[in-house]
């Protein structure tokens, strides 16, 4: 099988690339601004690479979606804090550059893996959310954050209308709080824009506050990439066609956390991490913050936001496994050795 992964360089791109060559022997085609991410990847011969923009490089794309039998279109912005200052860069990265892909797909008849959101179900009141049964609920629109779940919402919409009217192969994914190695990076939270991990990751490392965005009660199921890769893999490999024309959740309801047990968490391994002995990195408090100091004043938040994960469960046999602390872990290790990476680059110049 030929697959195509736009935005390979990317936390999930990564991920899957390392899943797919690990375990078959498939043909991946890759694009992306930069390859740090896939670099141990690079001479490996059944992956190929090229640097590209989705938004330039056209011809490229379009020759390789003809080529490829599976496309995964994940090129997107996917940080809450850029929802809120550049909502138009949202738009038209995540809504207008994905279309284009779509539409290919359409007219080469390739199958399209679509990775949607979590945030689609927005402030929905389920206490579980259902793929086919849950409302999806967005704020007002000086509520800036909700063009994110709007844009990944419509595009569901158009991908299911071409399924439906023109018999378009698909799958509808629903990443719920992934995190691992290479979520987003240090240099992103640096600026204050990265997700929670890695934001709070970089804030132990520097000994600044981990800052509980309007008291941190609001709770999120955090997913290991590992587990999550085992779902995405089964999706993807699509036995007896089970995949075709669904929406699957894919989260860990297992690890419903509050972000203040996170914070919480993290500042307990961050105490006794030999690399924070060593160096002699001042312990973090924990203090609260407004979202509108956080964010700006168009955030609004989700305060509870379960996957039932049912649907995964009994046409897979998806079963998450990994606990909250381990995966925290593995996220601070990684992260320490980026953070390493990151000292010897100012070093060196
Ligand atoms: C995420 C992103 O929109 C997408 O990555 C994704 O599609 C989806 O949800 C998902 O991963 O399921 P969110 O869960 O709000 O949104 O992402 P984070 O930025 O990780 O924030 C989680 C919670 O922590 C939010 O309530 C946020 O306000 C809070 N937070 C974040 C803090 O309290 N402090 C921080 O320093 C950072």
């Amino acid at each position: 099988m030929k697959i195509l992964i736009l935005g390979v360089n990317g936390f999930v791109g990564s991920h899957l690339v390392e899943r797919v060559l690990r375990e078959t022997s498939w043909e991946v085609y890759g694009m992306d601004l930069g390859s740090h991410k896939v670099a141990e990847f690079l001479d490996n011969p059944h992956f190929h690479f090229v640097e590209g923009d989705i938004s330039i490089s056209k011809e490229w794309i379009e020759y390789h979606v003809k080529k490829c039998d599976v496309v995964l279109p994940l090129v997107a912005i996917a940080t809450p804090k850029v929802y809120v200052t550049d909502p138009l860069r949202v738009f038209e990265l995540d809504f207008e550059e994905n279309l284009r892909i779509i539409r290919q797909c359409v007219k080469y008849k390739k199958r399209v893996i679509f990775p949607s959101t979590s945030e689609v179900y927005g402030m929905c009141p389920d206490t579980e959310f259902d793929e086919e049964t849950s409302c999806l609920v967005t704020g007002p629109i000086p509520m800036q954050r909700w063009i994110y779940s709007t844009s990944k919402q419509l595009l569901d919409r158009v991908i299911w209308g071409y399924g439906f009217r023109d018999g378009l192969k698909f799958t509808l994914v629903r990443p719920f709080n992934w995190m691992g190695p290479k979520l987003d990076s240090l240099n992103t939270a640096k600026e204050g824009s990265s997700r929670l991990v890695t934001q709070f990751a970089w804030n132990l490392f520097n000994g600044e506050p981990l800052k509980l965005v309007d008291g941190g009660s609001q709770r999120r199921c955090f997913c290991d990439v590992e587990d999550a890769m085992d779902g995405l893999m089964a999706v993807l490999r699509n036995e007896g066609g089970k995949a075709d024309g669904r929406i699957f959740n894919i989260g860990n309801p297992g690890n419903d956390h509050s972000v203040k047990d996170i914070a919480e968490m993290m500042v307990e391994i961050w105490k006794d991490h030999p690399f924070r002995l060593e160096r002699g990195t001042p312990l973090s408090e924990i203090v609260e913050e407004s979202s509108g100091t956080f964010y700006g004043k168009g955030y609004q938040d989700v305060l509870v936001r379960t996957p039932s994960i049912r649907r995964m469960e009994e046409t897979f046999g998806f079963k998450p496994k990994i606990g909250i602390k381990e995966a925290l872990r593995k996220s601070l290790d990684f992260f320490v050795e980026e953070h390493k990476a990151m000292e010897k680059i100012v070093e060196t110049e």
